[in-house]
This record gives structure tokens, sequence and C-alpha cells, in this order.
């Protein structure tokens, strides 16, 4: 994970935030290259759940919402952490991970291990954060800054069966922000306080639940896997009866083998009935489907995968991560899947003075960032140009050589397996897009195994 840090912070993928007043504890701004590949990330998700089917449509609800919503989907009662404090060392715990704790005063010990520890009776903790709505203190509504986004969809339910003229199993699904007052958050962006998620709902007939479920989580280890994420790298865990959410009556987290150890990715939940009934009981509206034909109607069961955004960008870093030695020199290398990369291209002079070189740089450069991104890069020794793209994940370099004066041509490096070949520069264009298009698998790693 160090590693990962490192290369995170030294390349701007992800800054500490507010560092200059000495941080805020497990809360991250993402820099230029970060904002880029999580974007990736998300437009990968909302194109395999949205642009490659018919049944499922997008929403974008407000991240606070009106607060009995947080009360009838169980949040206000249910959401919560038990956590301890140990009197000793001041630290706080949650009392359902004390063995993956360090005591405050002795690191090589649990809480709770030295005859010092002095903890308190565990309470419960809610994880929503509170605000209020309105000018005054007082007098302003209590509102909670909302800790998934699926609760969002469930509301909306009625008007986008309607409007979307859509019939069970169909299915809504939306990005967006969350926030969660996590008692222990770290690893990194594995668990923050604010941190964005891509939830999606399907709503199906209640006797088809089951069958929708394993759909799904079929589905989502294909996606991550269709991007590049290594096999062995995923595991599906069934949670067990007592890990079960209150909504829920089957769930299967897609567990990733993070340097910390195998965790969380996405969960994918069987949610029955629950999340409909309790707003048509709480909020008087009937949330159910009605065929207009034969006047059939049900409450549908929900089938919800939900993931994390920067948990899934952690893993993508983590499984392209390597490091290899070339000729005589190393280089850090991030292998990622094209489409997931920040940077797709870059186009490098070989010789920066020269002006026919530089001129036929410029000229390519802006031919495709028009249509993909695109870095011209033309400080240093074209080696370290070369390292540089690498470190960030940028899948091929094109370098404008003498040769491309005579003929035209230009070099096309992969990053991966370090291959040039020529192409005209008048089909450059055309010949990344077909690559981008292409499938593509993790190559071997050359010896990142223990990053
Ligand atoms: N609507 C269901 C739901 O929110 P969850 O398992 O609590 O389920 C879904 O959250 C996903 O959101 C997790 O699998 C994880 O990827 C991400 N997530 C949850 N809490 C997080 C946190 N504090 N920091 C970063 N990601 C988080």
């Amino acid at each position: 994970m160090d590693k990962i840090v490192s290369l995170a912070r030294r390349r701007g993928f992800v800054f500490p935030s507010s560092e200059i007043y000495g941080g805020l504890g497990s809360s991250y701004d993402y820099g230029h290259y970060g904002v880029l590949l999580k974007e990736n990330v998300k437009a990968r998700w909302l194109e395999a759940m949205v642009q490659e089917r018919d049944d499922i449509v997008a929403l974008d609800s407000a991240i606070i919402l009106h607060p009995k919503i947080w009360e009838a989907s169980g949040h206000v009662s249910g959401f919560t952490d038990p956590l301890v404090d140990c009197r000793t060392c001041k630290k706080r715990f949650r009392a359902d991970h004390l063995g993956d704790e360090q005591c405050g005063r002795r690191p090589s010990k649990r809480p709770g291990e030295t005859t010092d520890c002095d903890l308190t009776e565990a309470r419960q903790f809610n994880l929503m954060f509170e605000t209020r709505v309105g000018p005054v203190e007082e007098t302003g509504q209590r509102v909670f800054l909302r800790p998934e986004t699926a609760q969002g969809i469930f509301v909306n339910f009625k008007n986008v069966a309607q409007l979307a003229r859509r019939k069970p199993p169909f299915g809504i699904a939306q990005i967006g922000k969350s926030f969660r007052n996590e008692i222990t958050p770290g690893n990194f962006i594995f668990r923050t306080l604010e941190f964005e998620q891509m939830e999606m709902e399907y709503f199906v007939p209640p006797a088809a639940a089951d069958e929708w479920y394993r759909y799904w989580v079929d589905e989502r280890v294909g996606w991550y896997v269709r991007y590049g994420i290594r096999p062995e790298s995923l595991r599906v865990r069934a949670h067990d009866p007592d890990e079960l959410s209150h909504y829920s009556s089957a769930t299967s987290d897609i567990e990733y083998l993070y340097p910390i150890g195998w965790s969380e990715l996405e969960g994918i939940a069987n949610r029955g009935t629950f999340d409909l009934t309790a707003h048509t009981e709480s909020s008087g509206t009937t949330l159910e489907w009605v065929d207009g034909g034969s006047g059939e109607r049900y409450v549908p069961a929900v089938i919800e995968p939900a993931a994390g955004v920067n948990r899934a960008m952690l893993a993508f870093l983590c499984d392209a991560y390597d490091e290899e030695t070339v000729g005589d020199r190393e280089r850090t290398v991030l292998r990622l899947h094209p489409e997931i990369a920040p940077v797709k291209v870059a186009v490098l002079p070989l010789v920066p003075r020269d002006a026919g070189m530089a001129e036929r740089a410029r000229a390519l450069h802006a031919e495709l960032r028009r249509v993909m991104v695109a870095e011209h890069d033309d400080g240093g020794q074209i080696g370290r140009r070369y390292r540089r793209q690498d470190e960030i994940g940028t899948p091929w370099a094109l370098t404008i050589d003498e040769q491309t004066l005579v003929d035209e041509t230009v070099t096309i490096r992969d990053r991966d397996s370090l291959a040039q070949e020529r192409i005209s520069i008048a089909r450059a264009r055309e010949h990344l897009i077909d690559r981008l298009a292409a499938p593509w698998t993790a190559p071997a790693r050359a010896g990142a195994a223990d990053a």
C-alpha cells in the first residue's frame, strides 16, 4: 500500500485533504490524473449499466433528502456501529473490530490486551452526518447527508416507472457522493468520510428475486474482469445470516485482494420488498408496479449491486502496479486497461528543438486530443519521458523522429510489451481508436506481487 500511496501522491492522483492545515484524517483530494481515472471508472460503469442495456435508466437525486426518508429506511435507528473508547489512550475503536486494531500505547497489542487498557462499554454510534436546513441554528430542520445513494432511487420509483414506461425487471442507476461518519476510517482511500457510490436498484417480480440476485453477482464480477482486474484477485463471499443488513435477505460481497488483505469492493444485496414497502407506509404514496393492461399489481423485490468508486479506483491501481528492470534501468508501470487509463496517448518529439519534429508533434497532438485524452511532452531525455508516461499508465506513446520528416511515419510504443512499430501519421488517430476498442487482458506482472 505504501508504494501505491507514494505513487498516487508523487504523480498527483490523490493528495491528503486540507494538507496545509495539517490534514483532516481520511479525507482525500483528487488531482489531475486521479480525476481522469475516477471519471473513467464511472463512465465504464454507466456504459455497462445504461448504454449497453435496454432495461436500466439513469437518475441523479439530491444528497440532502427529506429526513423522514432516513427514518423509514431504518437508518436513523439502525445505521450504527458499536464503539468503545479507551480511557487511558483516548483512542476510539469499533467494538466488533477490536481484533484488527492496535492499542494506542502499545501498537503490538490489541485494545484491551494490556493491563493499562481501560475500555468503556460498547455503545451504538450513528454513522450519518447531520446538518440543518434554514438560517437559524435553533429552529432549522435537522437533515442528514445521505449515507447511500439508494434511498434517492426508491423514493423516485413511481416517477421513473411511469415516465420511463418500464415494467419489471427494470433498473435505476445512480452515481454520487455519500457520507459516513466512520469511527475508524483508514487505509488510504479504502474507507473515507465522503466517497462516491455507483448503485443500481433492479426491480423484479418477487418470485424471480433469487435468480436475478445470482445474475447480478456474475455480471458485476465480469465487469471488473472486463476492465483488467485479474480474476485471481477477486472472490465472492456470501454474508453469514448474522452479518446481513436490516433490509437484506441475502448479500454477497465481491472482495478484492488489496495489500491490506481480502476486503469488500462491492456488495450485491437482495433487499426484497423492504424499501418500497417502508416508503409506502411512511409517505402514504403507494409504491408498487401496476400493469396497465391486465391490472396486475405487486410490490417488486429489489436486487442491488452497490459499488464504491474510490474502492474500485484503488483496486484498479493495485492490480495495475508493477515494477521491472528494463536493460539496466528500473521502471514503475501502471498496467491499466486502456479504457481506464487517465491518458491514452503521449506525443513525443524526439528532438524538441528540431522545428520540423516540434511542428509535427504539435499538429498530431492537436488532432488526437479531439477524440481522446492525449499529452504532449517535450521535456527531458526520451527515456525519462517514456518512464513518466509508464508511471501514470499511458498505454501508447507516439514518437516523432528523423524518419517522420522523410516518410510521415511515427513509432508507436506499447507500454506493456515495449514493442515499437511504425505507423503513418495519417492513420495514427484511427489506429488508436481501434486499439482502444479492442479487448484487453492484464499482462503477467514482472515483479509487483509483493507491492
Ligand atoms: N446501498 C447499499 C450500500 O450502501 P454498502 O456495502 O454499505 O452498501 C456499498 O456500500 C459500497 O460503497 C461498498 O462496497 C464500498 O465499495 C463503498 N463504501 C462504503 N463505505 C465506504 C467508505 N466509508 N469509504 C469508501 N467507500 C465506501
